[in-house]
């Protein structure tokens, strides 16, 4: 098994929320609500149950709650009202080391994650923390840095790299983790063509339970399983991509505009 084996493999890709039902819960989120301290009612009620390696994009218009949520998947933002539970953990105050050992996050700030003097590192912390030797540490960090392409970055300063160079080792740096579930915010802003290929290539090759938030529709289609369209702190749709982004009436309702894969195409 790799280091980055922890959970088997699917055996087939769900389509939408049935077959989630079927699987093992790897989080499950009852009446989500979150208000931030200026009154701001960014959640309004999330339910939904992600089931164990199944690929979920988070979709919907800037300010539509994406990042809140995904931040309550991780406890670094606690429910205001509701639930949110990661496998059987509950995420609360004094279990938050416990989900942040099973849970890999990836800001949308690549700049919030990077701290150490070089990228090795940086990516070695997490594994390190985790209790790793340093030679284990140091085969995780060249085997995730390989991955998002990015070894050649090892003995730079993150500080002193380009947007998409960061956010290229701030994925290394959850992938080193082995988390049973992976959430990125945005993963493929910034990121040059090639290096989108290649981080599509990689999402989709993670057996992990992977909830990724993004405007990139076309990743969500050629990634994902299953989508959730947030609107204005709910779940407008929940469903198998290529239904839901057919859906032209959510689309414009949501602010959402069909992949460009689909554009220019009649019946897309
Ligand atoms: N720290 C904060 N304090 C107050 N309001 C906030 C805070 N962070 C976010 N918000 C508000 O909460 C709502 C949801 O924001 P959020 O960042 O979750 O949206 P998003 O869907 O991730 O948007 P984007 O696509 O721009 O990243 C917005 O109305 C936003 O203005
Ligand atoms: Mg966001």
């Amino acid at each position: 098994m790799t280091p980055f084996g922890h959970t088997p493999p699917p055996a087939a890709a769900a389509q939408g929320g049935d077959a989630a039902q079927a699987r093992a819960c790897a989080v499950e989120v009852h009446g989500l609500c979150h208000r931030y301290a200026d009154g701001t009612a960014a959640l309004r009620g999330l339910d939904c149950r992600i089931g164990a390696g199944e690929a979920v994009a988070v979709v919907g218009a800037n300010g539509a709650g994406k990042s809140t949520f995904l931040l309550h998947l991780d406890g670094l933002l606690l429910a205001t009202a509701g639930e949110v539970r990661v496998g059987d953990l509950p995420v609360r105050r004094d279990t938050r080391v416990q989900v942040q050992r099973r849970v890999g996050y990836v800001f949308q700030e690549a700049d919030d994650q990077l701290f150490m003097a070089t990228v090795e590192d940086d990516v070695a912390f997490g594994p390190l923390n985790l209790g790793l030797s340093p030679p284990a540490a140091r085969e995780r960090v060249h085997e995730a840095l390989a991955r998002v392409g990015a070894l050649h970055l090892a003995a730079r300063a993150p500080w002193r790299l380009s947007g998409g160079e960061k956010r290229l080792v701030a994925i290394a740096g959850v992938l080193a983790m082995a988390p049973q579930v992976l959430v990125l915010d945005e993963p493929s802003a910034g990121l040059d063509p090639a290096a989108r290929r290649r981080l599509m290539a990689l999402l989709q090759a993670l057996p992990q339970t992977r909830i990724v938030a993004t405007h990139d529709l076309d990743l969500a289609l050629g990634v994902c399983n299953r989508v959730l369209v947030m609107h204005e702190g709910r779940i407008e749709a929940d469903g198998a991509p290529a239904a839901v982004f057919r859906d032209a009436a959510l689309l414009r309702r949501c602010h959402l505009e069909p992949p460009l894969a689909w554009q220019g195409r009649s019946g897309a």
